[in-house]
């Protein structure tokens, strides 16, 4: 198991030779044995950073470092569908569906603890936050897969009106 095998196997999966579940399966047994992915991490008190670690035309192997309470907007992933897979820490993510224009409202949250899966259907809005982090020093990292690479991440706007009346 290495991280070349995570792209072996994305691409079998861009080329329709393997399915999202052994993709999954492979990038969470990744992180069960602990594989070392340190060159590709990198913290910043700034927000978080993304590392895109491998790029094809059909996809792109990211790796994502939140320090905890960090999150990101919400966003839509431009329609490219993606499994994530904490690698240490857990998130949580909020889903949001569309009301018009840029504005979205919350539909539910998903916690992921390390190594479990999460599988972004080409629609979905999420927002991604980190949770503190007690035993990796507050630091969290997460492996992605994206089908095909991100062409843009559209950001999206908190409907207050709509929040209020849940
Ligand atoms: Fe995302």
């Amino acid at each position: 198991m290495s991280l070349s095998r995570v792209i072996e196997l994305a691409e079998a999966v861009a080329q329709g030779k393997t399915s999202r579940d052994e993709l999954a399966k492979c990038m969470s047994d990744f992180v069960e044995e602990k594989l070392c992915i340190d060159e590709h991490l990198c913290w910043s008190a700034e927000g978080y950073t993304r590392k895109q670690v491998y790029c094809s035309e059909n996809v792109e192997v990211v790796i994502t470092c939140f320090q905890g309470n960090q999150e990101s907007p919400p966003h839509d992933h431009g329609g490219s569908w993606g499994v994530v897979v904490p690698y240490q820490g857990s998130i949580s993510n909020k889903f949001f569906e569309r009301i018009e224009g840029n504005k979205v409202r919350p539909t539910g949250m998903t916690v992921q603890k390390p190594g479990e899966v999460l599988i972004l259907e080409k629609e979905d809005i999420h927002q991604v936050t980190a949770n503190t982090c007690a035993d990796h020093g507050n630091r969290h990292a997460s492996i992605h897969c994206y089908f095909p690479p991100i062409p843009t991440m559209n950001q999206f706007v908190v409907e207050e009106e709509a929040l209020r009346k849940k």
